[in-house]
């Protein structure tokens, strides 16, 4: 059985999906592995490193997506990748399924088999396949730092012979994977750091961080988490208590880092531009959620936006993408830990358990057809 993974081709994208150790395991199952020649470059992976951990390297990249009876990758594939595989070839990845419902018809005409990875199931044995979650925890960090590189001053407080800087306030909105990591890296940093969150089970997680919770509304919150552990859409008067209650909190802070994304739906506004407005010249805020659409108003995709009073809204695009090496190498390990215990050894081949939650919660394609219940209703 041949898996490939092929240089990721869609824009700011730098990651890889295989490191060196996953490829070593891979091929101590008995697969062929094999790699497109500088597939590792954006993530500071030679085709040697790859090479030495037992991959073959091929230039041609037709060819290559042609062999393949297993693709790892990134995200989803392009028309043009699509029209290289064969019937029946097996694609993982993070596929933006819900968002792309086009792209998964076209994946099924394409007689594939595909997995989304970002559909895993919040169950504890799938915590080591969640590809949401290893990315957002480095993202969490990288906003962090972007933020700081943005900030015109520091973020510890520092008591030197010429005077005392005070410490920079920040203030993380939305505390689920990346923003309980953008609270411990600000942390680090010597910020005070205040954190809300709809789902009220986070507040004792923000303050086993050391960080100060700000409460919106405590009786609207108790109904806040779907039993999957993802945040609910809330009703309008939450909003509205929010928007009171952040108001007065944001226009005292120096950085704002939001993280709030409803699954499957655009990101809630949380920053709107009155709240932008508010803000003292040269204040920082780092939107994660600005591929779902934005919690902050102004925001641009892959842009650094100046408010008119001088805050600096940052967007970046696919934030774990700039800490490649090490997104790539989690992405890998979550794939790999996916496909474990599927592996027929002795036949060198990967035999999915149907039954199994993390195959069935995550196929979105089987065989030529759109099986996700998320997104076969009326097919
Ligand atoms: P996410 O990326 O979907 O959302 C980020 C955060 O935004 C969440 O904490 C959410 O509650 C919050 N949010 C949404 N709307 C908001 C609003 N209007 N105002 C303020 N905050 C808002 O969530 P993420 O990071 O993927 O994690 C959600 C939960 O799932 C966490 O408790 C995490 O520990 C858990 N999890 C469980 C896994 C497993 O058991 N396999 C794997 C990964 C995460």
């Amino acid at each position: 059985m041949k898996i490939v993974i092929a240089k990721e081709r869609r824009a700011s994208e730098s990651r890889v999906a295989a490191s060196p150790d996953v490829v070593r395991k891979l091929t101590a199952f008995g697969f062929d592995v094999a790699i497109e020649k500088d597939a590792g470059v954006g993530a500071d992976v030679t085709d040697a490193d790859f090479k030495a951990a037992g991959a073959t390297i091929v230039a041609d990249a037709q060819a290559l997506l042609k062999s393949a009876d297993v693709v790892l990758k990134i995200q989803r594939p392009d028309a043009e990748e699509i029209a290289l595989l064969k019937k029946g070839t097996v694609i993982i990845a993070h596929l933006s399924a819900l968002s792309e419902a086009k792209d998964m018809d076209a994946l099924a005409k394409a007689g594939l088999t595909a997995f989304a990875m970002e559909l895993m199931p919040r169950i504890s044995r799938a915590q080591s396949m969640d590809v949401l979650s290893s990315q957002s925890n480095l993202a969490g960090y990288k906003a962090v730092l972007d933020a700081a590189n943005e900030y015109g001053s520091a973020f510890p407080m520092m008591m030197t012979a010429a005077g005392t800087v005070a410490p920079a306030k920040v203030f993380i909105m939305g505390v689920g994977v990346a923003g309980l990591q953008a609270i411990a890296t600000a942390k680090r940093l010597g910020a005070v750091v205040t954190a809300t969150d709809v789902r009220p089970a986070t507040r004792e997680q923000v303050e086993s961080l050391g960080g100060k919770f700000l409460t919106v509304d405590a009786e609207m919150e108790k109904d806040a988490e779907t039993d999957g552990g993802y945040a609910k859409q809330m009703p309008p008067e939450y909003f509205e208590k929010q928007k009171q209650v952040v108001a007065e909190h944001i226009k005292k802070q120096d950085i704002v880092i939001t993280t709030a994304l409803i699954p499957g739906r655009k990101a809630p506004i949380l920053v709107p531009k009155e709240m932008v407005a508010s803000m003292r010249s040269g204040s920082v805020i780092v939107d994660l959620a600005v591929e779902a659409g934005g919690n902050v108003e102004g925001a641009k995709l892959g842009k650094i936006a100046v408010s008119k009073n001088g805050v600096k809204i940052v967007g970046h695009e696919n934030v774990a993408s700039r800490l490649a090496r090490d997104a790539s190498q989690l992405f890998a390990k979550n794939l790999l830990n996916f496909l474990t215990p599927h592996v027929d050894q002795e036949n060198k081949t990967i035999e999915f358990d149907w039954e199994d939650e993390t195959v069935s919660g995550t196929c979105v394609v089987r065989d030529g057809k759109v099986v996700h219940p998320m997104l076969s209703k009326g097919k």
